[in-house]
Order: C-alpha cells, then sequence, then structure tokens
C-alpha cells in the first residue's frame, strides 16, 4: 500500500474526471489517495506521507493552465523526491497523428523547463469536447477548430475521447510499477504509453 497524492487543474472537468479515475483505481487496489484542485490548495498537508504524486493538467492556447504551474514550482522540491509522474489532457492526443503526439511533447518540454520538475513519468491523454459547457464564443471557435481537423461537430452533444483503459495501466504502473529512474527530458518513447485506440478525430 502507498499514499498517492493527486493534484490535478481542470476547467471544464475532462482532467478532474482522469483524476478521479486513478483515485478510484487506487482505491480499489488498497491505496491511500488525496484528490486535491490545485486552485485550491490547502493550507498545510503532511508532504512527507505521500510516497507517489500524480499531477495533471490540461492544455488551454497551447499552455497547462495557471494553478498546475504555480503548484509544481512551489512545490518542485517534494516533486523531485518521490515517485512523480505527469499527466497531460488535450484533444491535438485525440487525432492520434503523430503531429498530435509531438505537439503535446513539445508543450511538456515547455512546462518542463518552465517549472524546473523533471516527472519520473509523463503520460498523453485524450480529453474532451465538451460543447454543451462551452459559451456561444467557445463552442463557435471549437466547432470551427474541429472543422479543419475532420472532428466531430455536432453541438448539439459532448465528446469523450479518453481511453479509460490506458489511464487504469497508467495508474497502477506509477503506483506499484518497478522503482522509475529519473526519466528527465526528452521522455523516451518507452515512458509515454502507446496508443492503443483509434478514435475519430476532434
Ligand atoms: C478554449 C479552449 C482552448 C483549447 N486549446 C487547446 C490547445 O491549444 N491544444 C489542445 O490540444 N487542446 C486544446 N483544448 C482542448 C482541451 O485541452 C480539452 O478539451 C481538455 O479535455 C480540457 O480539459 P478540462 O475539461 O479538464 O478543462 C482547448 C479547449 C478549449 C475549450
Amino acid at each position: 500500500m502507498v499514499n498517492v497524492l493527486i493534484v490535478h487543474a481542470s476547467r471544464y472537468g475532462q482532467t478532474e474526471k482522469v483524476a478521479q479515475r486513478i483515485a478510484a483505481m487506487l482505491r480499489t487496489r488498497g491505496h491511500d489517495v488525496l484528490l486535491l484542485d490545485a486552485a485550491h490548495p490547502p493550507r498545510a498537508l503532511e508532504w512527507q506521507r505521500f510516497q507517489v504524486v500524480f499531477v495533471g493538467a490540461p492544455v488551454y492556447a497551447g499552455n497547462y493552465l495557471p494553478p498546475i504551474v504555480r503548484f509544481v514550482r512551489e512545490h518542485r522540491d517534494f516533486l523531485q523526491r518521490v515517485r512523480s509522474a505527469f499527466f497531460s489532457v488535450n484533444l491535438a492526443i485525440a487525432s492520434h497523428t503523430n503531429d498530435g503526439r509531438a505537439e503535446t511533447l513539445e508543450l511538456v518540454g515547455k512546462f518542463i523547463e518552465r517549472t524546473g520538475w523533471h516527472p519520473d513519468r509523463v503520460e498523453l491523454i485524450a480529453g474532451a469536447l465538451n460543447y454543451s459547457r462551452y459559451n456561444f464564443l467557445i463552442r463557435f471557435v471549437m466547432r470551427s477548430i474541429a472543422r479543419k481537423a475532420g472532428g466531430d461537430t455536432d453541438t448539439s452533444r459532448d465528446y469523450e475521447y479518453t481511453d479509460w483503459s490506458a489511464v487504469d495501466r497508467f495508474a497502477v504502473g506509477v503506483a506499484e510499477g518497478p522503482e522509475i529512474a529519473s526519466a528527465g527530458f526528452p521522455v523516451p518513447p518507452a515512458q509515454v504509453a502507446p496508443q492503443t485506440t483509434t478514435p475519430r478525430a476532434p
């Protein structure tokens, strides 16, 4: 049994859903899990009780959300001392093209550079197109982007591209896997989970 901390930031709920899935998976396997929203960090926390930490953030306009960048910068020394993993959630990955992965890995590289944190593992996760939650302008912009990419444009419904089995494997792999040597960056291909499904491009 390990004590696990999962920190996330989320605007429309998909990254939070991934964080909750990781938490549920690890709890069923007997691990002790604490979930934290980076936008509302607690005043005090016994950091030393955690052996494993997951940090997750979605991409907005080519950047990870500010609360996660702030959290990681503030707690970098702690993150470097434990087994840590970063999960990135976005739509470029949903296209399952090399370009989408390369583009996202570049963002992860910039994030690592900006924060100085070198997670042991990085997971690239396809997010969701939540048309029902966007305001008129965002819905219009997202539908235009989706149309150009040959993706889903019916704004009367939402689309989820997340591969939940891959999320489960990632959760267990990090929490229960053999000691992971610090990968640094660039992340070697073996440390990034292989693609297993081919959902429609957004
Ligand atoms: C306004 C807006 C901007 C976005 N920008 C990007 C982007 O630059 N690259 C990308 O791959 N996905 C982008 N996305 C897709 C989100 O990363 C994706 O929907 C993710 O699931 C959102 O996670 P959340 O629900 O936890 O906030 C954008 C989405 C919105 C609504």
